[in-house]
């Protein structure tokens, strides 16, 4: 939707009320995959989540698995791409919650094709997506952030960010943008307090990896020392431990989660 954000059903009045000293965290594409694993994993170590998703069906099914840890959450629909959606989300953590401690950038979105083939409009969503939305929700969520007294922003990058890749040259410069905007808002948010990082996954099997035909799979895995294919949970570990207490003193920092592949 544009211009606003709708809140899913048992919002405010949620189950399992935190108390005041709870943390609470915004996770953007909360609605399946990477994020609803980051959402859930925070809510079993003590946080309250607004999961943020285009599909508010996604995100009110994450709210409820949070509610199942016995922490408040919310499920918000919004389209981490246009400004007054980013802005509305966080006037309505403000409005719910008064507080918010972690941003999760996890939204994201592929539309690949060789550079031939790829069309502007594909170049303009994939990196308005995955990059304009990070820059959207931190200057959203820093007078928040500020507020807390020590804010932690995880943004998800990439490998492909990180090395390049065949067929995703949007895709692959939206990503590479993010580990920009987190080196130079680690510099610039730290006299806040605020430490920024991001998570770059490698191949984890989510709805975005289920297309990729065997063959092409088969090779990726086989470039993959550890042999496998990543796990949401593998990358919310990541994410977690960048958003908790132990990380407060990394800031800049680009974690790889991708089985050992060279980048
Ligand atoms: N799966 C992988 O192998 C992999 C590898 C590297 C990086 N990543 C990154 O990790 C993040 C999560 O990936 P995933 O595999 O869980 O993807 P996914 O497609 O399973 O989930 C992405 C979620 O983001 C939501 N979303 C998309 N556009 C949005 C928008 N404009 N506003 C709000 N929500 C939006 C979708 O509705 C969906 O619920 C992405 O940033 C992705 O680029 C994934």
């Amino acid at each position: 939707m544009t211009g606003g954000v709708e809140a899913g059903e048992g919002g405010a009045s949620a189950e399992g009320r935190a108390s005041s000293e709870a943390r609470v965290a915004v996770v953007t594409g909360a609605g399946r995959g990477i994020g609803r694993a980051v959402a859930v994993m925070l809510a079993a170590q003590g946080v309250d989540v607004v999961a943020v998703d285009l599909g508010l069906d996604g995100a009110e099914e994450t709210a409820a698995l949070v509610r199942n840890h016995g922490r408040r959450a919310i499920a918000l629909k919004a389209d981490v791409a246009l400004d007054p959606d980013v802005e509305a989300l966080f006037a309505a953590v403000r409005e719910e919650f008064g507080r918010l401690d972690i941003l999760v950038n996890n939204a994201g979105i592929t539309r690949d094709a060789l550079l031939a083939k790829l069309t502007e409009h594909d170049w303009d969503l994939v990196v308005d997506v995955n990059l304009k939305s990070v820059f959207l929700c931190c200057r959203h969520a820093v007078a928040l952030l500020r507020e807390s007294g020590e804010g932690r922003i995880v943004n998800l990058s990439s490998a492909t960010g990180q090395m390049g890749n065949v067929g995703q040259v949007n895709y692959a410069a939206a990503k590479a943008g993010v580990i920009g905007v987190t080196k130079t808002l680690g510099k610039e948010l730290a006299r806040w307090n605020i430490t920024v990082n991001a998570v770059a996954p490698g191949f984890i099997e989510t709805a975005m990896t289920e297309a990729v035909p065997e063959k092409v799979r088969t090779m990726l895995l086989e470039s993959v020392p550890l042999r496998r294919a990543g796990s949401p949970d593998d990358v919310a570990n990541a994410v977690c431990f960048l958003a908790s207490d132990a990380a407060a003193y990394v800031t800049g920092q680009v974690l790889a989660v991708n089985g050992g592949m060279y980048v």
